[in-house]
């Protein structure tokens, strides 16, 4: 494994323990049941999604505790996004639960990267690395979509819902239980169909 990879691993790993302070900073910040729970929800895999990731770590032989300039800058993002939830809850209580479903969004946008690269590297490696790779790769990929694509379709509800517009709650996304960027594109068209 050259430094690239690992340093990839590294941030995957960061990614995951930053991102559970996130979501739990988020779910604070939530105000509709639906999307506590959801948060939860996320919460709990995310949990999961790290324990995933040190047992990849224990196949390839990599120390979990070694800081790396990459994986600095990927808890600084999630310190920033604690930040700026815990200042909508002060400052601006009534907008908490959308920044707070951004937050979510920018925080799951590089775990959603991290994943699709992962599984691009198992199935260029070979070997015990490539094995590895896969098996991590296979339970979380579902998952990851989800986060990412449902949160952003509660992003943008919640923003139609306070500019005094329809909003479709829960959002499309979630009642047809995207997992793909084409279903979320087709999800988001469907949402005048839903009001
Ligand atoms: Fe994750
Ligand atoms: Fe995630």
């Amino acid at each position: 494994m050259n430094d690239e990879i690992k340093g990839l691993m590294y941030q995957a790993l960061e990614t995951e323990q930053g991102g559970q302070e996130v979501y739990q900073a988020a779910i604070k910040c939530a105000k509709k049941d639906e999307l506590r729970e959801e948060w939860q929800k996320y919460l709990t895999e995310t949990q999961n999604h790290e324990q995933i990731v040190l047992t990849a770590f224990e196949k390839l032989e990599l120390d979990p505790a070694v800081e790396t300039p990459g994986r600095k800058i990927v808890r600084h993002h999630a310190t920033g996004l604690i930040e700026a939830m815990k200042m909508a809850l002060k400052e601006d209580p009534a907008a908490a639960e959308i920044v707070a479903a951004e937050c979510v969004v920018l925080a799951e946008t590089k775990d959603h990267q991290n994943w699709k690269l992962i599984g691009e590297l198992a199935e260029h490696l070979k070997g015990n690395e490539a094995k590895a790779l896969k098996e991590a790769h296979g339970e979380v990929e579902d998952q990851e979509d989800e986060h990412l694509y449902h949160t952003m379709g509660w992003a943008r509800e919640l923003w139609i819902e306070s500019l005094g517009m329809s909003a479709v709650i829960p959002p499309p996304e979630e009642e047809k239980d995207v997992k793909s960027a084409i279903g979320a594109s087709r999800a988001e068209q469907s949402r005048q169909r839903m009001l």
